[in-house]
Formats: C-alpha cells, sequence, structure tokens
C-alpha cells in the first residue's frame, strides 16, 4: 500500500492538536506523589549528568584541605541544605523524601561526583527538581567552602557534625541570647578555626556591623552565608546585635607562619601606599584613630578573609555600606601579589586588643 503525501501532511498537521488535546484533558501526570517512571528516572539522571560534567570541565577547584572552610559551612549547610537532604546528625526529614526526586543522602552519593562537579551542582543548583541555585551567584569561595564539606560528609560522624555546626537558627519568638548563641556558632572566637572564612566582629565599631547587617538584608552585600543568616532574624535584632558584638574586645585570628619578605611589602603598601601606581595607604582610613566609624578595623582578621574580600572588591563584587564605593575606587590598581601581602600583613598585626 503506498502512503500518500496527504496522509502524511494529515499526520503530520494532527500530531500538535492531539498533544494539545492530551495537556489540555489533563491526562500527563504531574503528581509527585505518583513518582517518575523508571525510563524517566534514568532519562532525567542522564541529562544532568552530562550537562553538570559538561559544565564542570571548565572550572578548577582550588585547594580544599583546609579545616578554616568547614565551621561555617556546616552551619550554612544546617540551615540551607539540611532541610532537604537531612545531616549526618539527622534523618532525611518527610519534605526532603517526599520531593520528585528525592533529595538524596549526601553522604552516599557524593563520591560520585569531582570537587568541580559538586561545585556546578551547589552554585547553579538542578532545574526541574527543587534543587537550589546559590542564593549569590556572583561568588564562587562560598560555594567551594560547601564543597569542602561535602568532601568531609562520608567519614563524618553526628558528633563531629554538630560540634563544626554550632547552635542551630532561634525560632520566632526566641530570647535575643538564642540568636547571638546562632550568630556566635560562625563568628564566636573559638570557632575561628584554622584560615578561616568568617570575621571576627568583636572590636568592630557598632555603626560598621549595624550598616553591614543591613547591606546583607537589603542585598547590597552578596554573601550566600550571610543572606541566609540575616533571613532568620527580624531586622529590629540587627542594632541590639551590632551592639553585642561592638561591645566585645577583640580577638586575634590564628596566624600561621609568613615569609618576612611578603609581610614588609604588606607593611609598606599599608603604611605608605604606592603613589606611582596610585594606591593610596590602607592605614589613612584604616589605621588606628580611624576619622569615620564606617571604616572598618582590619588588625587580626584571618589572611583568607581578607584576601578574599581585596578580590571581591577589585572585581566590583563586593558591595557594603554606603561607603563601600570608596574602598573599591583605592583598592582597584592591586595585583595579586599586593593581595597576598596585605592579607598577611593585617592578619599579623598584633595591636588588636
Ligand atoms: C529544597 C530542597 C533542597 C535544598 C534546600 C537543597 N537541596 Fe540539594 N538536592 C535537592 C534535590 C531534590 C536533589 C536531587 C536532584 C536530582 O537528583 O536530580 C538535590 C541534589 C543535590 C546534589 C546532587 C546529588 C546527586 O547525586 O543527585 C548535591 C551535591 C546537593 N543537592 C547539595 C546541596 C547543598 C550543599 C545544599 C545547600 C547549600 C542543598 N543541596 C540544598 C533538594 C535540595
Ligand atoms: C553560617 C555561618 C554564619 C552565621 C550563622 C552568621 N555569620 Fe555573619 N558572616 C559569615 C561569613 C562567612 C561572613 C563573611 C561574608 C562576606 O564575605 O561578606 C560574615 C560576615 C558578617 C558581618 C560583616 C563583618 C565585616 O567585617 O564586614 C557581620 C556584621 C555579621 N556577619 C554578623 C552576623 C550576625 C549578627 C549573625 C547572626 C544573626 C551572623 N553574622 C551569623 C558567617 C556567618
Ligand atoms: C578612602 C578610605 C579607604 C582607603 C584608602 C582604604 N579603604 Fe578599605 N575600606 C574602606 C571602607 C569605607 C570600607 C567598608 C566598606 C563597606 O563595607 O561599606 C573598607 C573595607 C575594607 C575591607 C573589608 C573589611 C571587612 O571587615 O569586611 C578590607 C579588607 C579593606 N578595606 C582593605 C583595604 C586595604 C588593604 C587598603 C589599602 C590598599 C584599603 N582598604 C584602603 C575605606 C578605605
Amino acid at each position: 500500500m503506498r502512503i500518500g503525501w496527504k496522509s502524511i501532511v494529515a499526520v503530520v498537521a494532527g500530531l500538535p492538536v492531539a498533544g494539545f488535546l492530551v495537556i489540555q484533558l489533563g491526562l500527563i501526570d504531574v503528581r509527585a506523589s505518583t513518582g517518575h517512571w523508571q525510563v524517566t528516572d534514568w532519562f532525567l539522571h542522564w541529562v544532568m549528568r552530562s550537562s553538570v560534567t559538561a559544565a564542570a570541565g571548565s572550572t578548577e577547584a582550588p585547594p580544599l584541605d583546609d579545616p578554616g572552610l568547614l565551621p561555617a559551612a556546616a552551619a550554612h549547610f544546617e540551615t540551607g541544605c539540611a532541610v532537604c537532604h537531612g545531616s549526618p546528625a539527622a534523618k532525611r526529614p518527610p519534605i526532603g523524601l517526599a520531593m520528585l526526586p528525592p533529595a538524596p543522602d549526601l553522604a552516599h552519593v557524593v563520591g560520585s561526583w569531582s570537587n568541580e562537579e559538586l561545585f556546578e551542582i551547589v552554585k547553579h543548583g538542578v532545574r526541574y527538581s527543587g534543587m537550589p541555585a546559590w542564593p549569590s551567584q556572583s561568588r564562587a569561595d562560598e560555594v567551594w567552602a560547601l564543597v569542602a564539606l561535602l568532601r568531609e560528609m562520608p567519614s563524618m560522624n553526628a558528633a563531629h557534625y554538630r560540634n563544626l555546626a554550632g547552635a542551630p537558627p532561634a525560632g520566632r519568638g526566641a530570647t535575643i541570647e538564642a540568636r547571638i548563641a546562632y550568630c556566635d556558632s560562625c563568628h564566636a572566637a573559638d570557632r575561628q578555626v584554622g584560615n578561616s572564612v568568617v570575621p571576627i566582629l568583636s572590636g568592630q565599631s557598632e555603626a560598621y556591623l549595624l550598616a553591614s547587617l543591613q547591606a546583607y538584608h537589603d542585598g547590597d552585600r552578596p554573601s550566600g552565608i550571610m543572606e541566609t543568616a540575616v533571613s532568620t532574624v527580624d531586622d529590629t535584632d540587627f542594632s541590639k546585635l551590632a551592639a553585642h558584638y561592638a561591645r566585645q574586645s577583640a580577638v586575634p585570628a590564628s596566624v600561621s607562619a609568613t615569609d618576612p619578605v611578603v609581610l614588609r611589602r604588606g607593611e609598606t603598601l599599608a603604611v605608605s601606599g604606592d603613589p606611582a601606581r596610585k594606591i593610596p595607604a590602607c592605614a589613612a582610613c584604616h589605621g588606628t584613630g580611624r576619622s569615620n566609624p564606617l571604616f572598618p578595623r582590619l588588625d587580626g582578621l584571618s589572611s583568607r578573609y581578607l584576601a578574599s574580600q581585596l578580590r571581591l572588591f577589585v572585581s566590583g563584587e563586593r558591595g557594603g555600606t554606603s561607603y563601600h564605593h570608596i574602598m573599591a575606587a583605592a583598592v582597584q590598581d592591586l595585583e595579586e601579589a599586593d593581595i597576598d601581602a596585605l592579607a598577611a600583613y593585617y592578619a599579623h598585626l598584633p595591636d588588636r586588643q
């Protein structure tokens, strides 16, 4: 039997109409409760794996074996990830299990992904699955801290995880002490292990702390970690929290031995700047006797934090209070070696008290 061209045209024209009717009559089942067919599940994961692997090809992981990355990552995981995935200290909650696909127990699956692939998943999320993207797309450093934590998860027991994550966020109606305990799970002096990603708050002026909290809240200072943390407190608590940390006496971060030549390079730039390269003296704004309470002190902050903030200022991604533009202008001509030297110098400054 010959199939005439008229029949072919009729079928081709009819297909969209049939498709339209199938959808319009509600015959496609979108209920998560009925699950996927095995073949759909296989197909979606094949697409996901291929997409993640391709995207990760152009990414290169920094060193991730520093213990300074873990406490903040664990405390963030507790607020931002455990609600779906569970954690080494808690079974997967019913919501995570009832998703389609279910949010997996990460300790069991991370071994099948490279660091770069985990970075892609955590930074960008997974479409059509409920796995959300990282709140602040302009930053990579915070996502790498999460990847460092994920790598440790298969061998992490509940006690170790609890110890890293600290106090959970306080719920509505909780006391200010409970809120401070939550902030302290990342910011307390005794949680600043190794070369920490978390800044020391004690000794910073109340005005700077308050304006910074407001900047995270308003989206003027991108940080997935701090945007999540401030979302757990009322903005009416900001001034109490700022006053609490400003009252505390400052504790310097722990420092590792650094080449004296690097420290001298940092000191020269900090104290005198480099007029030939249009780099002003940092001490003009950050020295003792700072003229403006919105100019933060830098002495004793960890070198990792200082360097990451300087890189964010240079690339235009730092944001901050209404003064952040003058800081960005001051450091726009810094080179990588300047950043390392300045970060090492300020981390070593002994006069923070
Ligand atoms: C709203 C629920 C939800 C939250 C919150 C969430 N995830 Fe997920 N996540 C999922 C779901 C669902 C999947 C499964 C995606 C798939 O299999 O296609 C997933 C997948 C993943 C995967 C890939 C694992 C695999 O093999 O499928 C990683 C890694 C991951 N999430 C890490 C995180 C981290 C880290 C956080 C916190 C920053 C987080 N997730 C927050 C729901 C969530
Ligand atoms: C999960 C860890 C974590 C928690 C919990 C947390 N912070 Fe932070 N905080 C950070 C990190 C990481 C940064 C640096 C973010 C950046 O790069 O801007 C930061 C930055 C800050 C800054 C800016 C300091 C500076 O020198 O510029 C302030 C102020 C602050 N946090 C206050 C708080 C308060 C108040 C709370 C409690 C509501 C809190 N944080 C809870 C990790 C945390
Ligand atoms: C003209 C004044 C000025 C000069 C000069 C200046 N800064 Fe700043 N700096 C600021 C201000 C203001 C902020 C606060 C930005 C904000 O968050 O709004 C800041 C913030 C910073 C921060 C972030 C601190 C934190 O707790 O997050 C670092 C690091 C820093 N400056 C380093 C430097 C270095 C290094 C130099 C010298 C190369 C320098 N600054 C020169 C005004 C200045």
